[in-house]
């Protein structure tokens, strides 16, 4: 089953190595205070993480380095859609803007692949500058906005990239 399949793969960043692997049940403690401390709002719970840990819909990703989760990043996948949804990734502060983010997303981006998913999308705070500016350097293409997506009224613009 192609779900339950195991993938590392490490990436040599001028910081050191960052290693990227599935998430386990045993991240969970370490995902949760990275979502906390990553997103102001609409954070996801521990129960819904731990939900997407269990789950052939979804893929949580994490980049360690030194034996320390340092990012992670959560893939949906529907059983009759061939768009993978990047639905968060996440970088700790403290070691931001040293291509973590563009690690997980390139093995979000293979993940997706491998799962047959020609097409990857997501969405993005039109406030988030940075984030956008890596999607846009990874090549996404923006292709639409979702009005007032978020709970403080805040809206979307969707993104997504080919992945063949
Ligand atoms: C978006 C995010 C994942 C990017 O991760 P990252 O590992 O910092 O990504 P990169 O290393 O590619 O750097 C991103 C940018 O920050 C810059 N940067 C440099 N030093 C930095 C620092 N100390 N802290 C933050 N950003 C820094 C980088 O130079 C780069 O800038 P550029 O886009 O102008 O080139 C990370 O900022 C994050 O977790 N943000 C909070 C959660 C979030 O908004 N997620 C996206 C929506 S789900």
């Amino acid at each position: 089953m192609l779900a339950l399949v195991t993938s590392m793969e490490t990436r040599e960043l001028s910081t050191g190595r960052v290693r990227i692997r599935r998430a386990t049940p045993g991240d969970l403690d370490v995902l949760v205070e990275l979502e906390q401390a990553s997103f102001a709002r609409e954070r996801m719970s521990a129960r819904q993480i731990g939900r997407h840990l269990d789950s052939l819909s979804a893929e949580v990703l994490v980049a360690v380095r030194d034996h320390q989760i340092v990012g992670a990043a959560i893939l949906f996948y529907r059983r009759t859609s061939r768009v993978a949804r990047l639905y968060s990734i996440a970088v700790a502060a403290s070691e931001r803007g040293r291509g973590i983010g563009e690690a997980l997303l390139d093995a979000a981006e293979d993940h997706a692949r491998r799962r047959g998913r020609p097409l990857l999308r997501l969405e993005v705070r039109v406030d988030n500058a940075v984030a956008q500016r890596l999607y846009e350097r990874h090549g996404y293409q923006r292709f639409g906005t979702h009005l007032a997506y978020y709970e403080d009224g805040h809206d979307a613009l969707r993104y997504e990239k080919a992945l063949a």
